[in-house]
């Protein structure tokens, strides 16, 4: 499941160093409810050091329901790096009592592992982290359904390798107007295209937003 908030223009950021909020509260919620059915939250490592993400689930209720079904309070948390450019202190590693998966490319497995291997799993990636492959590895680590949560590079492999099952997009009502920040997919071959038109799910409005569900693949809403 892809989830991605963007402006009226298709950004997911500004250009400036500081985060752009693009939803309102109650779609922060509704995402939080999302993210409490999901068994692993995935950002690339851009979104990592640029937003410093705790990718927990806020909600108390909603932490104590996943507990009852025996689960931790939050799903585990994955990036995926080249650089291994990544703060063991920063939120991502340093925030809640679950599982935490940096999957690295081989040249600098070994430097990621020295940095981060006290506060996460670091998985050898490879040549480079083929999204099919990190999609097989957490299924056999017991993660069925994977929440893709950006940046605009991440969105863009694991759609154009045609593995999102449903999209949701939040549009949110400015424009950034700069295309110096990060739009929501960059160049790249999609499954979707004027011969195939993905399917609407749902239109869905939230205050001054607008959710849009895209059922991407046979098995949406399984
Ligand atoms: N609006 C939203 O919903 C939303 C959500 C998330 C993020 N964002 C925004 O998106 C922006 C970041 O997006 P982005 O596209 O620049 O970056 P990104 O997708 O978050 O991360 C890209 C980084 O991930 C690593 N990576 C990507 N593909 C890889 C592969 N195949 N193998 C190994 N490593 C790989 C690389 O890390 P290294 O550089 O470490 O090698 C790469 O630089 C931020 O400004 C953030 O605020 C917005």
């Amino acid at each position: 499941m892809l989830s991605c908030g963007m402006s009226i223009d298709g950004y997911l950021d500004s250009a400036t160093v500081k985060r752009l909020p693009l939803s309102n509260d109650a779609d922060f919620d509704r995402v939080d409810a999302v993210r409490a059915t999901c068994d692993a939250i995935l950002v690339g490592a851009a979104t990592v050091r640029n937003d410093n993400p705790s990718l927990l689930v806020r909600s108390k209720a909603r932490q104590r329901e996943r507990v009852a079904r025996g689960l931790r309070p939050s799903p585990s948390k994955v990036t995926l790096t080249r650089r291994a450019k990544l703060d063991p202190a920063s939120a991502f590693f340093a925030s809640g009592d679950v599982e935490k998966l940096v999957y690295c490319t081989r040249p600098n497995l070994t430097q990621a592992k020295q940095k981060l291997g006290s506060v996460a799993t670091v998985v050898d990636g490879g040549e480079d982290v083929d999204v099919h492959a990190l999609s097989h590895d957490l299924h056999a680590r017991g993660v069925s359904r994977l929440m893709v949560e950006g940046g605009g590079t991440v969105h863009t492999q694991f759609l154009t390798a045609d593995l999102v099952d449903e999209l949701q997009l939040v549009v949110a009502p400015f424009f950034v107007g700069d295309s110096q920040a990060r739009r929501f997919v960059s160049d790249g071959l999609f499954p979707w295209n004027p011969q195939r038109r993905a399917t609407l799910a749902e239109v869905r409005q939230i205050g001054d937003v607008v959710l849009l569900r895209y059922a991407l693949s046979g098995r949406f809403g399984e």
